[in-house]
């Protein structure tokens, strides 16, 4: 960010990015723009920022004086990743889980407890010092906006603190009290459902801006869709948006539950049926269908069908779920080779979901693009365009932009 009254111009971009279609105007929330257009690639251009936005975009022999100046020296720059789904205020390790899975274990959701107990545990320095760690990692890898869900802490003070906690690194903050019921309520799935939807919701509200809800009927631990219609009802009822993990194991009713409710986003969408994605592409303008790869890559799951998605019409975003249990990464750019890669997207559509996509998810209009207005989110990639992210997979090639 810039300092308040302190401008700052950014030149020697050789392959500038915007995401704001050719003539750097098309909002956030316009669906009508293809992605290849949509990218609006300005060869040697200068963006100058101010205020902590974007204040001029434009030709780098054009560029007006400011008070400081960057040069990135010939490298491509690209809005900064929106990353609308992470799990990042947990503590404990579990590559042994992973490993099980590797050597042909399922994925059901139980391990979650392994890091509900660790949470618990720690102390809140403790889980600030991993937090901040992981948001570092997160920035070193070019994502710029970050969401942040609580879900391993299930009791009200541990849920609150989990929020309170992702409040010191970003504002879009979301209640997942109802990740999996815990091993103490397991007998009484009824009376968790209850206090996710009472007091606990109670404590978290005024820390979180969402309320999401494991909708996975194929998971013994999670909710089915009659218990995560009472959690999204309450939590919008409390003020929350909603969001939904929906369709990650197998075929269920979280796609259409978000849509009927409203959902900023679905997000998995890795089983879904016909109807399930007619439903989507109905709602496009209200719910995001978020696809995570990083998941089926580290659970050895079948890929979601993004080409069905986005043919259909349907709005697709790219996130990382970095979580410990289903995909410990935070890397965008390994996401976006993933899309490329096995989910047959052009590194357009890649580039797009990961930046307009993530803000749509997020219904935000002031990240996504390098747009005059827009915040001053930007990255920086170590390659000649976005391409690279992956042609190159695993290499370090983006990085936000610290001013
Ligand atoms: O998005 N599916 C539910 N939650 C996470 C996994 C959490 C975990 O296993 O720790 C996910 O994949
Ligand atoms: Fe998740």
């Amino acid at each position: 960010m810039t300092g308040a009254g302190s401008s700052t111009v950014v030149t020697g971009i050789g392959r500038l990015v915007t995401c704001a279609g050719p003539d750097g105007d098309v909002p956030v929330t316009d669906r009508s723009v293809p992605a290849a257009e949509r990218l609006g690639v300005r060869e040697d251009a200068a963006v100058v920022l101010e205020a902590g936005a974007v204040a001029w975009v434009g030709p780098a022999g054009d560029a007006p004086a400011a008070d400081r100046r960057v040069d990135v020296g010939g490298r491509a720059v690209v809005p900064g990743f929106v990353d609308s789904h992470s799990h990042l205020v947990h503590a404990g390790d579990r590559s042994a889980e992973f490993a099980a899975r590797m050597a042909g274990e399922p994925y059901d959701g139980g391990g979650i407890g392994v890091s509900v107990a660790a949470t618990r545990a720690a102390s809140d320095d403790e889980l600030r010092g991993l937090l901040a760690e992981r948001v570092v990692a997160a920035r070193a890898l070019g994502t710029t906006t970050l969401e942040v869900k609580s879900g391993y802490g299930l009791t009200v003070e541990d849920e609150a603190r989990a929020l309170r906690l992702a409040g010191e690194v970003t504002a879009e903050t979301t209640f997942l009290g109802a990740h999996v019921v815990p091993p103490e309520a397991r007998a009484d799935r009824g009376s968790y459902v209850d206090l996710v939807t009472g007091p606990m919701l109670a404590a978290c509200a005024p820390h979180a801006r969402w309320v999401d809800v494991f909708c996975e009927p194929n998971s013994p631990h999670a909710f089915t869709g009659e218990e995560s219609r009472a959690v999204l009802v309450a939590g919008r009822d409390a003020g929350l948006g909603l969001r939904v993990h929906g369709n990650q194991l197998g075929p269920g009713p979280g796609a259409r539950l978000a849509v009927e409710l409203g959902a900023a986003a679905v997000d998995h969408c890795t089983f879904l049926s016909d109807d399930d994605v007619a439903a989507l592409v109905d709602a496009a303008d209200t719910t995001v269908a978020t696809l995570l790869p990083g998941v089926e890559f580290s659970t050895r799951m079948p890929y979601p069908n993004a080409r069905r998605l986005l043919d259909a019409g349907a709005s697709v975003a790219l996130a990382s779920d970095c979580n410990p249990g289903t995909c410990n990464t935070s890397s965008m750019p390994f996401v976006l080779a993933l899309a490329v890669r096995e989910l047959r997207m052009t590194a357009a559509e890649a580039l797009v979901a990961a930046t307009v996509g993530g803000a749509r998810a997020l219904r935000r209009e002031d990240v996504g693009r390098v747009a005059v207005g827009s915040r001053a989110d930007l990255a920086v990639l170590e390659a000649p365009s976005h391409e690279h992210l992956a042609y190159r997979p695993g290499m370090p090639l983006a990085r936000a932009l610290d001013l």
